[in-house]
């Protein structure tokens, strides 16, 4: 691995399927998978089970091509639009939407699912309800001021952000502004889902090391407040893995209301 060199921007080779396949698939070290796709599956049951995810519309803006995470609530909305960067990661969500024969492969975290509702089947189910909830699987770019330019999208009920403004975000005013962005897609009084890393300085994609945005949980916490957020549920995971693709202390899931 060539740990000289960080990447921010840097898209040119980037393999969504490397990223995928090391944090989020049967094929990442059996701790890191479960920080990331078991843990937040228990995490967003428990949020539906509690009524703590309400409306009928849900906007997504997550780390590359991942769906996992939507798969636990995706029947809670009548649309879900999905924002994503980069073209490659947009053509990967779509054959999986589509059911293309090289779509990747979540079937792992859909029948972990099932699992955890105590459920004997119905894994595939799961995923057709998720594809046909999808309308719309959009470009968008944090570097411009409406991110989906020249679309404006209409305020949504609830948004998702695993990850991302983590990964897009240089320095912590990066990351206030590109949360303003992301909270413009908001509707007052709609939720926001955040998963953060705390004390995370760098992650591994296949061999390129890249930086992500060092903070700590005061931070994140500080700017939900200041943006104008109620926390409703906060749950901080201790880091179990002992990876040497990443270096956070701990995962951090949110569930926060929009006051302002
Ligand atoms: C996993 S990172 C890896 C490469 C590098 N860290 C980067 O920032 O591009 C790539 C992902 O970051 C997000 N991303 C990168 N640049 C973005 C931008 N300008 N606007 C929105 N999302 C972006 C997208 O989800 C994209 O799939």
């Amino acid at each position: 691995m060539d740990s000289s060199s960080h990447r921010y921007y840097h898209t040119h080779d980037f393999n969504p399927i490397h990223l995928c396949d090391s944090y989020f698939s049967p094929k990442a070290d059996g701790a890191l998978l479960e920080e990331a796709v078991i843990n937040p599956l228990k995490f967003l049951l428990k949020e539906k089970a509690a009524g703590r995810i309400p409306g009928d519309t849900l906007t997504d803006f997550s780390i590359g091509p991942i769906v996992c995470h939507l798969l636990p609530i995706c029947d809670r909305f009548k649309e879900i639009v999905i924002l994503e960067f980069n073209d490659v990661c947009i053509s990967e969500l779509e054959k999986w939407r589509n059911s293309h024969e090289e779509a990747y492969d979540w079937s792992h975290a859909s029948k972990a699912l099932t699992d955890l509702e105590g459920k004997s089947g119905g894994w595939k189910e799961k995923e057709e309800l998720l594809k046909q909830k999808i309308k719309q699987i959009l470009k968008c770019d944090f570097t411009k001021e409406n991110p989906t330019d020249p679309i404006v999208l209409p305020k949504a009920d609830c948004v998702f952000c695993a990850w991302a403004i983590d990964i897009i975000s240089p320095d912590k005013e990066a990351y206030i502004r590109n949360f303003r962005k992301v909270s413009s897609l908001l509707k007052p009084g709609g939720h926001l889902i955040l998963f953060g890393n705390i004390n995370h300085s760098f992650y591994f994609i296949g061999e390129h090391k890249y930086k992500i945005l060092k903070y700590d949980e005061e931070f994140l916490k500080k700017n939900l407040k200041d943006e104008g957020y109620v926390i409703e549920s906060y749950q901080a995971n201790d880091r179990k893995t002992t990876s040497p693709l990443v270096d956070h202390e701990k995962i951090v899931f949110v569930n926060a209301i929009k006051k302002k």
